[in-house]
């Protein structure tokens, strides 16, 4: 009992983290509600997450299309992705085709722009197929040094656990050459964008679009660490030296050991030696006796 009370107090909570709306199909809603939410600028309506406000009759409707691979609130009936030339927008109220420039398009929804005729070469991490949409019209990122260009500050906070910190992000955004160009927000023209370690405002000004807190360019976090050629050398001969040094170690011991094994033996044949002398001498007295007794004898 209280197990599910808490798992129903825990799910209120997460509906209300993630602002959806609760309604299920078939439930009366209005359009006019439809927004993004201030603060993380996702998008909500007075429907569940599963479903959308149709415009036709004012009622919740399963959504009729998926933006993401894995959406969020899903069971096992996903609605279908949008093919090549078509998007899904926000609400999932259907497949749409592609957007004109100049015409409408949703914050950070680069993708519903058709691309220009020279998307390859204007085509960069900052927008995508050289579309960019800012202040909710599609642009063209083709703007060239110099020339005036448009910028888009988005502001995203996220309030953190109750009472913990509050965390803010701003992502500036515009319709400059990217990445060799940015827009300079005193001139309001494409700048060149400045290389790693020049001191920077936002990431949009970095060449790498990366800027650390204490103001300059920097490769961004997931960049694999570059190890110098310096610093292969010194590990290679650090490695090299190590196993040298075990071997002449090694050596050093076994001509120890074989040393005190010889000086062993050594000993032992000399201690040999002298055991056969003293017999021999021992022998030749003993004969020398015998010889003078004999001829004692014979006397
Ligand atoms: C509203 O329209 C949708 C299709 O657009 C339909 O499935 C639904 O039954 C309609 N609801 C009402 C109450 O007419
Ligand atoms: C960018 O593309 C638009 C549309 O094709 C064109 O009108 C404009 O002149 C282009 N701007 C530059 C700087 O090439």
């Amino acid at each position: 009992m209280l197990a599910t009370f808490f798992l129903l107090g825990l799910a209120t909570f997460c509906f209300e983290l993630i602002g959806a709306g609760i309604l299920g199909p078939g439930s009366p809603c209005s359009t006019a509600d439809n927004h993004l939410d201030p603060l993380s600028h996702k998008f909500m309506s007075e429907c569940a997450e599963q479903n959308f406000c149709s415009a036709l009759n004012g009622t919740c409707v399963p959504r009729l299309c998926r933006r993401d691979e894995f959406p969020f609130g899903f069971g096992d009936d996903l609605p279908p992705l949008c093919s090549p030339g078509t998007f899904c927008p926000d609400d999932g109220s259907g497949c749409k085709p592609l957007v004109l420039l100049g015409e409408g398009c949703e914050l950070n929804r680069d993708e519903q722009c058709a691309p220009p005729l020279d998307w390859d070469d204007l085509a960069s991490a900052k927008n995508f197929n050289g579309s960019v949409c800012l202040h909710s019209t599609c642009m063209y990122a083709n703007v060239t040094l110099g020339l005036p260009c448009v910028t888009d500050n988005t502001t995203y906070i996220d309030l953190g656990p109750a009472g913990g910190q509050q965390y803010t992000y701003t992502i500036t955004r515009d319709n400059c050459h990217s990445p060799q160009l940015y827009c300079d927000p005193t001139s309001m023209t494409c700048a060149r964008a400045k290389p790693l370690g020049a001191i920077c405002a936002s990431d949009n000004e970095c060449e790498t679009s990366t800027c650390a807190s204490p103001g300059y360019c920097t490769d961004p976090p997931e960049t694999p660490t570059r190890v110098a050629p310096w610093q292969y050398a010194i590990t290679v001969s650090c490695i090299l030296g190590a196993m040298m040094a075990t071997c002449m170690m090694l050596i050093l011991l076994h001509k120890r050991h074989r040393y005190s094994h010889y000086k062993d033996i050594q000993e032992y044949y000399y201690e040999q030696i002298s055991l056969r002398r003293s017999i021999i001498a021992l022998h030749a007295a003993a004969a020398d006796r015998h010889l003078v007794e004999k001829a004692d004898h014979n006397m």
